[in-house]
């Protein structure tokens, strides 16, 4: 295999204390002009919610903030190294989604103020949803979920209000997935007090049908899935499976988190899907972020809309309205979740166009199956259920368990090591590993093929270094700005705190 020469690369390192500790009192970025002439401004704040001392934020001046947020982006690659993170296709986030959504008319807006004042980024919203149901058949999508994880609660909680709507709810305590999903299908089902039914895989890559039949029956709620997993393996039987849950009640749900590789090649409501979810941070460009930044939209059929998260956001006339429904189910987030990301992910959409779309969907199934190719000519790296034939879609599921036996380095160590070229780190799987000493890269639509080979041959150069000098690899990352972070704590309470306040209690120093 022809490699290219490494590039060399060291990453910048600043002991910068965090920002609570920085400052001194009286350093001002700005100075506002007096307020309003003369008097006391707080006057104009009602009496019960006035603070009664000054918060403990830093006083900086606007060059020590700059300097500061400079030093720690020099410490990271700020998702413009080449990053082939797999499973949910995480994207380069394009400079005009952020300008637009930076814009005051975007930015500025409240959510609490009256929709006729907002008719512009209702109308957006509106719009957005419209595509969606486009690409999915969905009746009508909520963006209220803060993530993938969220919208895959959604459904859990849908599938509640839907149960019991029908007197069912006491009798149907199953959801059904399989060993292939994201461990957020089983873990909100459980969240939502369902007993968890895990199909294990088979052969083929995934569960038999034989085997859903032998799980469903009258107590079964939903089935949860994701289809291709993060595995890259597509099951083709879904529809077949899709069938079978309804038949004995139940609803089904399409995590479309790896939806890349099949964007307007196939819409979840024409294989029989009551409900899916897309991943706004991840296929369609919008920065990454579970949990609370990022917007999962859930999308759900006719039937289960009047149960979705209020309010619902209505074309009226020639306007918009946001209206509450009697059998909503009530909130999974406050308002219509983070708009400013819809806004962006429909700039994204709208500057693709279908036939972007369809060809972004082509290339990332080319792509994966390019790479492919060339990461098995490593000696020593093999790829998941290897006796599946048919092609990966837009990833593959890669196991380095050869090279650890051979060398005793693992797949965390390589990880990290394919750093120190500048090379943002692989993923690896979701836990619990089915896979030993897995990885998982995807490029998607947006590489280029010089940053592919050059990417592949970084993993070359480091599972050479793995056989020639396995301690350089164990000890990796020599050339990041952190060698090893600390996670001892993480499982642990009394140590981790997501507040400053928490930290320095914690910490005895409060
Ligand atoms: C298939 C699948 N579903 C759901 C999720 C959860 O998404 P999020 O991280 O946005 O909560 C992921 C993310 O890793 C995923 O790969």
């Amino acid at each position: 295999m022809t490699r290219n020469k490494l590039r060399e690369f060291h990453s910048a390192r600043w002991s910068e204390p965090v920002i609570m500790e920085m400052g001194a009192p009286g350093r001002r970025g700005t100075v506002p002009p007096t307020a309003w002439g003369s008097g006391d401004p707080s006057a104009f704040v009602p009496s019960g919610l006035r603070r009664t001392q000054a918060p403990g934020l830093p006083e900086m001046s606007e060059p020590d903030v700059l300097r500061h947020y400079l030093h720690l982006s020099q410490q990271t690659m700020g998702m413009v190294g080449i990053s082939l993170f797999g499973t949910c296709t995480m994207k380069y986030n394009p400079r005009i989604s952020e300008r637009i959504i930076a814009r005051p008319y975007v930015a500025d807006v409240h959510p609490a103020q009256d929709p006729a004042t907002m008719q512009g980024v209702l109308q957006i919203v509106h719009q957005f949803s419209e595509a969606l149901t486009a690409l999915s058949g969905m009746a009508a999508f909520t963006f209220q979920p803060g993530g993938g994880a969220a919208a895959a609660f959604t459904h859990t909680a849908v599938t509640r209000a839907y149960h019991a709507s029908r007197g069912e709810l006491g009798q149907r305590t199953e959801i059904i997935t399989t060993a292939q999903a994201h461990p957020s299908s089983p873990s909100t089902a459980a969240a939502a007090g369902f007993d968890v039914i895990t199909l294990p895989t088979e052969e083929d890559g995934y569960p038999s049908v034989e085997a859903l039949r032998a799980a469903v029956s009258d107590r079964t709620a939903a089935l949860m899935v994701n289809n291709p997993d993060d595995m890259g393996i597509y099951n083709p039987h879904i529809k077949e499976w899709v069938d079978i849950v309804h038949e004995a009640g139940g609803l089904c749900f399409y995590d479309h988190a790896n939806f890349n590789g099949v964007m307007t090649r196939l819409r979840a409501a024409e294989l029989g899907f009551d409900a899916c979810m897309f991943m706004l941070h991840k296929t369609f460009g919008v920065t990454k972020g579970g949990g609370g930044p990022a917007v999962g939209a859930y999308g759900c059929s006719e039937e289960l809309s009047k149960f979705l998260p209020g309010p619902r956001l209505e074309k009226v006339n020639d306007g918009f309205v946001l209206v509450e429904s009697p059998s909503s189910l009530g909130r999974i987030r406050e308002y219509l979740g983070n708009v400013p990301q819809v806004i962006a992910a429909y700039t994204w959409l709208t500057a693709m166009g279908g036939n972007g779309l369809r060809e972004a969907a082509d290339l990332s199934v080319l792509t994966n199956n390019y790479m492919e190719k060339r990461i098995l000519k490593i000696p020593g790296i093999t790829k998941a259920f290897p006796q599946v034939t048919k092609r990966r879609l837009e990833m593959t599921r890669f196991s380095l368990a050869e090279i650890t036996a051979e060398t005793g380095v693992t797949a965390v160590d390589i990880q990290n090591r394919m750093t120190d070229f500048g090379i943002d780190a692989f993923w690896l799987s979701h836990e619990p590993w089915t896979i030993p000493e897995p990885f998982t890269p995807e490029a998607g639509e947006a590489w280029s093929i010089e940053d592919i080979d050059y990417w592949i041959d970084v993993l070359a150069h480091v599972v050479d270094e793995a056989r020639s000098d396995a301690e350089l690899v164990k000890t990796s990352p020599h050339n990041q700005a952190v060698a090893r972070a600390n996670m001892s704590g993480l499982d642990d309470p009394e140590r981790w705190a997501t507040t400053w306040r928490a930290y320095q209690r914690k910490n005895g120093q409060q």
